[in-house]
């Protein structure tokens, strides 16, 4: 883990109100999934960084980019920077998605978006392509959809309608399962709001699929020294300790790890 300020190349707009914070390297190999503390260098509003999922990233990590959308000050202060400017990035940190599952079934909402472009990336590379259900309210949400269906094979849905599948993405895993494109036995990722991750994880939980959540807990340090990110869970691995730290056990966790 290392802190370093970044020079801002520029926001890439991706619709919907968001866009791609693109920071000059060296960005360091970071798997999907793992995120940096963000916060800018000059006027930052607010006490703490706050965390983001690495979005892109060059190959040679000459440049890295985060998926950004404006809900709050910390924010609306990175989409505020101009081209040049300072970025702190504290990073890479967590434990990324498991790299031992060769063709998930991945689940995303709205800003859920973010890991998922370097895993896709990823498995291009490896020859396979990385099947994506992507879901928003309207066309408007679906952030980034141009440049994660130029790397995966993505199945889109909106609430209202607007493109592709009519409903949630949860709604849209159920359809697949049902028409056995989705069987037991497959593993699902998934990020975005907790109450889709809570769906999808009960819809795995019915039909015996593996699932995998990328928890969005709200966070202080980012590093494990300050606990106030803590969820409560249960298994081997937290040796029967009732709490983890989703800074540093997490953001991703097996469902059945999480204590409702
Ligand atoms: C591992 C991880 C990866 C993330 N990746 C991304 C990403 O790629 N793109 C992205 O846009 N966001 C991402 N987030 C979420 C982002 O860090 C938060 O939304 C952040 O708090 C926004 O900061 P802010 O100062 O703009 O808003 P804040 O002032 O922090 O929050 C604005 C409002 O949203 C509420 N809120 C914010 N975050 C949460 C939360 N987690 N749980 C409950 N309420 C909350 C606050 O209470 C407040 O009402 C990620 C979070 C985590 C933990
Ligand atoms: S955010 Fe401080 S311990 Fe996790």
């Amino acid at each position: 883990m290392l802190t370093r300020v970044h020079a801002l190349r520029r926001l890439r707009d991706l619709g919907g109100g968001s866009f791609a914070v693109e920071v000059d390297g060296p960005i360091p190999p970071t798997s999907p999934g793992q995120f940096y503390m963000l916060r800018t260098e000059q006027r930052w509003p607010v006490q703490l960084a706050r965390p983001f999922s690495l979005y892109d990233r060059a190959a040679d990590g000459a440049w890295g980019s985060f998926l950004v959308k404006p809900v709050g000050e910390g924010t609306r202060a990175l989409l505020d920077q101009q081209p040049g400017e300072g970025i702190v990035l504290t990073g890479p940190l967590g434990r990324p998605f498991p790299r031992d599952v060769a063709d998930p079934v991945c689940v995303a909402g709205g800003v859920g978006l973010a890991p998922f472009l370097l895993l896709a990336r990823e498995h291009r590379a490896s020859g396979r392509d990385l099947r994506l259900l992507f879901g928003a309210r309207s066309r408007a949400g679906l952030s980034g959809l141009e440049d994660v269906s130029a790397a995966a094979r993505v199945l889109p849905s909106t609430d209202d309608g607007s493109f592709g599948f009519r409903g949630t993405v949860g709604d849209l895993l159920a359809d697949l399962i049902a028409r056995g494109e989705v069987r037991a036995g497959e593993t699902v990722f998934c990020c975005g709001p907790d109450p889709m991750m809570h769906a999808v994880a009960a819809l795995c939980a019915r039909h015996g699929l593996r699932c995998f959540l990328s928890l969005e807990t709200y966070m202080a340090c980012g590093y494990g020294v300050c606990n106030g990110c803590t969820v409560k869970v249960q298994g081997p691995r937290f040796a029967g300790w009732p709490y983890s730290r989703t800074c540093m056990e997490g953001p991703v966790y097996e469902a059945g790890e999480l204590v409702p």
